[in-house]
């Protein structure tokens, strides 16, 4: 089975690749931006047949939007109307801070599209997102909201992060969800239990963000390497004995991968696209190379018995460590999480 057929991303907008292209770490969190590189990455993506491309508010405080808005100034309508542009609300930090708080109130919600709206230079946002949760403000309210901006024109359809099951099917009765974005891949597997069924069972779409495991899973990564600005330095799954302990299993990963002649990546990617019938993968990467060897994963096959020793390794109580550090659970509900 190969996974390159298009996938539904909720019922209002087209179906698209299985993989999608996280433009996150081209501004912040992954060390340092070439604004040239990533540019011509971005329009590589289109030429190989990405059509979801993800960013939000927060990244590089409104840096990351401002590139792609520049990509689609630079590229024009015909450009700008093969994207499904995706971008989230709800994370509020000062500059140079990874401390955040979240707003989810609907006066700030209208402010944070209006100023999206503006950095990506588009009439409308194909997907919004609310970011993360603030439980002061009822999720019935939020989706409000959300949908205010559909009827306004600004926004195509909805989605949301990080949320719990009972918040999606609450929001999902207000307003179709077209797509609950949530860490997912071989070292993040929570969202099996209860996620996943529910996403398949309102057609919402399931996207999986960091399915590379911000790296570490590739084999590629020395976590002992990173700078300090690097966000992965304060990650627990990248720190001192978990992070040896998970170097293993990425060291039996790349045993497999090697045997099956594919890398690491196209090995996570495929195993995620084929054991979810209804997600869409967004790696995120600045280069054309890896860029391409990626998207080589929706042609990658792996047999019932592959995907069984694939699971062995990564069984979910042989991973260690969270994965975010203290001030990166602001907002996160857990799966079972009722808010
Ligand atoms: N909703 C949320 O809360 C949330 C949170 C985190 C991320 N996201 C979204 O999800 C996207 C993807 O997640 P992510 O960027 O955190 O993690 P990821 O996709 O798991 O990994 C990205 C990292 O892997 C490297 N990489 C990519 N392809 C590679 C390859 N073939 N071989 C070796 N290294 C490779 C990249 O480096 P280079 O860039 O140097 O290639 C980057 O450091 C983000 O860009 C963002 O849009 C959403």
């Amino acid at each position: 089975m190969t996974t390159s057929a298009p996938r539904a991303l909720g019922t209002t907008l087209p179906p698209v690749f299985p993989i999608g292209l996280g433009c996150m770490g081209m501004s912040e969190f992954y060390g340092a931006s070439n604004d040239t590189e990533s540019l011509a990455t971005l329009a590589h993506a289109l030429d190989l047949g990405v059509a979801l491309f993800d960013t939000a508010d927060t990244y590089g405080l409104g840096a990351n939007e401002a590139l792609l808005g520049r990509f689609i100034a630079d590229g024009g309508p015909d450009r700008r109307a093969r994207m499904v542009l995706a971008t989230k609300f709800g994370i509020v930090r000062q500059a140079g801070q990874y401390e955040r708080r979240i707003d989810n109130s609907p006066a700030y919600i209208r402010s944070a599209c209006e100023a999206s709206l503006k950095r990506l230079g588009v009439d409308e946002i194909d997907l919004y997102y609310c970011h993360r949760r603030d439980p002061a403000v009822p999720i019935e309210d939020v989706v409000g909201a959300m949908a205010a901006l559909v009827r306004a024109g600004k926004v195509r359809a909805l989605g949301l992060s990080e949320v719990s099951a009972n918040t999606l099917r609450r929001a999902h009765a207000v307003h179709p969800i077209a797509a609950l974005q949530t860490e997912y891949s071989l070292w993040s597997r929570e969202p099996e239990d209860q996620l996943l069924p529910l996403c398949a069972k309102q057609d919402t779409a399931f996207v999986a963000y960091s399915p590379l495991g911000r790296a570490f899973l590739t084999g590629q990564l020395d976590p002992a390497a990173l700078s300090t600005q690097d966000f992965r330095a304060h990650n627990p799954r990248f720190q001192g004995t978990a992070a040896a302990a998970n170097a293993q299993l990425v060291e039996r990963l790349s045993a497999l991968a090697k045997s099956w002649g594919v890398t690491n990546a196209q090995l996570a990617l495929a195993w995620l696209l084929i054991k979810q019938p209804h997600a869409i993968a967004i790696p995120g990467t600045r280069r054309i190379a890896r860029l391409e060897e990626n998207i080589g994963a929706a042609r990658v096959t792996l047999s019932p018995e592959q995907m069984t020793q694939i699971e062995a390794v990564f069984a979910p109580a042989a991973v260690q460590g969270k994965r975010y550090p203290q001030a990166g659970w602001a907002g996160i509900e857990t799966a079972t999480q009722d808010r």
